[in-house]
């Protein structure tokens, strides 16, 4: 069984504990499409701060080191997995930190019915499932809408950065993204030689880096309206 197997079940969902609130919520706590009221930022963030994404975000080790590194910049981590999400918002809560916030529920449905459009300054997408069987491969988070939910939230001049170790899906996503007029390729940043054991830019990226895995990665910047060549 590959690593990725283990988390690239069926989405579980249970009720999220209110006790993690404002850490964890969950899209239906959160206003727009069918919640009453409008959404805006200040829906998770005290602090009108740029906006960054952690799509998938899993246990939160990107998220939080993010969050302590960056207290300048608002990180939502957004993870389908209710216990991942809630395992990451409580090392939130523990620090208290104003910045670092788990949505617990679909990206898709999130990005598609409340983020305002060009409210992003960075979507981040590390080690998305790969989704092994080709009969399940519709179920990948990369797919033609999802780009063009990211080309609809993330501003003008922000980045979007995509990690994996499955060379063939960084094959897939490098096409949608380098293929799609919205978005320029930028030199990626690489991973580093880590120097303990919390140094890797996530829990995936340190299970497979342990395990030998090679890691691919990406970076893509949106462009604006006026640099990108209308259609002929
Ligand atoms: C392989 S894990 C990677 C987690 C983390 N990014 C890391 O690198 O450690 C992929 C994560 O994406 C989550 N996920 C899959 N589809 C999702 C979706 N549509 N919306 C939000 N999270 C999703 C899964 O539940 C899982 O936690």
């Amino acid at each position: 069984m590959n690593a990725h197997d283990v988390s690239a079940s069926e989405p579980r969902r249970s009720n999220p504990p209110r006790d993690l609130f404002p850490y964890f919520r969950t899209l239906a706590d959160v206003p727009g499409a069918d919640v009453a009221g409008e959404f805006t930022w200040s829906e998770f963030f005290p602090l009108p701060q740029p906006i960054e994404l952690d799509i998938g975000s899993g246990r939160g080790l990107f998220l939080y080191n993010s969050t302590v590194e960056q207290p300048e910049t608002n990180f939502l981590g957004i993870e389908i997995d209710y216990k991942e999400g809630r395992r990451a918002a409580r090392r939130l809560q523990k620090q208290q930190f104003p910045n670092g916030r788990v949505l617990g529920g679909d990206a898709k449905e999130f990005l598609r019915t409340r983020v305002p459009p060009q409210s992003v300054s960075r979507a981040h997408v590390y080690f998305p499932d790969p989704w092994w069987k080709r009969k399940h491969r519709k179920r990948r988070l990369f797919t033609d809408d999802f780009v063009e939910l990211l080309s609809k939230v993330v501003m003008y001049g922000g980045e979007v950065h995509s990690w994996t170790d499955v060379e063939e899906y960084f094959g897939v996503i490098s096409g949608l993204m380098n293929h799609h007029p919205d978005f320029e390729i930028l030199p990626p940043r690489t991973p580093h030689a880590p120097a303990h054991d919390m140094d890797y830019l996530t829990s995936f990226h340190r299970r497979r880096t342990q395990d030998g895995a090679s890691t691919y990665c990406g970076c893509w910047r949106r462009r604006s309206p006026s640099e990108v060549a209308p259609a002929i």
